[in-house]
């Protein structure tokens, strides 16, 4: 196993792996110093073009960013979201994440599901290809976003899912808006690291939309916590530049040639 993975494998049980979504460099360059796993999520799609889900996501859109992101990030592992539509059989899943891998430079691809994917994410692993597994909600997928094991046949479904992603060979695994006790129960059972989004403190991580916790995406989602509010921020600053451009203090002699 590389480093990167084995550091991120050896936190279980120890302590908290943080994951943060990037999108951009700018982004990725900030997170990074406090990141173990930067995702560029598919997300981006609702997040910054305003899709309604993220099936509109392209390849090419995540390879571009991916690009950006890359460019950022020094010491993160940087996994990379696996668009809808690029992994419908074993042969479009291995030329699509070799093209990821190669274009991006990322360390790793995510895909959405368990045992319905598992030829797919079979072939990607007998490549040499590092995956991350995502269950409990699937946005790519799932038609309502309502919290996943509730239902006794769904716990035990989403658990045998997550014990054959660990036979696969996946070296985590998201787990998205998953009820709390069974989050605890999958991440006890299975010995790779298990990374929450809306899954309680009971994952071995935690992982947030940077956007939505820094306040620059207006979501109101129970499982985010707001921790800055950047657009206020930014409001602020556009509101002295406009003023200081109108009242001819900007740009003074120092900012002219
Ligand atoms: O697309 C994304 O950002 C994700 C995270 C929310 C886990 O998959």
């Amino acid at each position: 196993m590389k480093s990167k993975f084995l550091e991120i494998f050896n936190k279980k049980n120890k302590s908290k792996i943080i994951c943060l979504t990037a999108y951009s460099k700018n982004i990725a360059q900030i997170i990074d110093k406090h990141c173990d796993i930067v995702l560029v999520g598919d997300s981006l799609g609702s997040v910054l073009y305003n899709y309604k889900s993220t099936k509109s996501v392209t390849l090419d859109i995540m390879i571009e960013h991916s690009k950006s992101v890359r460019m950022g990030i020094k010491k993160s592992l940087m996994v990379v979201d696996m668009p809808y539509n690029t992994y419908r059989n074993s042969s479009e899943a291995l030329k699509n994440a070799r093209a990821i891998i190669l274009k991006t430079k990322c360390d790793a691809v995510k895909l959405e599901g368990g045992k319905k994917i598992y030829q797919i994410i079979k072939i990607l692993i007998k490549n040499k290809i590092p995956v991350m597994g995502h269950l409990g909600i699937l946005p790519q997928s799932d038609k309502s976003f309502k919290v996943k094991g509730k239902k006794i046949i769904e716990r035990k479904n989403l658990l045998k899912d997550a014990k054959t992603l660990e036979d696969l060979g996946v070296f985590s695994i998201v787990l998205e808006c998953v009820e709390s006790s069974l989050a605890k129960e999958i991440t006890k059972t299975i010995n790779i690291p298990t990374i929450g989004i809306g899954a309680s403190v009971n994952c071995d991580g935690q992982v947030l939309v940077t956007d939505d916790l820094i306040g620059l995406n207006p979501i109101k989602v129970r499982f985010v916590k707001r921790f800055a509010n950047i657009t206020k921020q930014i409001n602020s600053a556009i509101i002295k530049y406009k003023n200081e451009v109108k009242s001819k203090k900007f740009p003074k002699k120092i900012h002219s040639y």
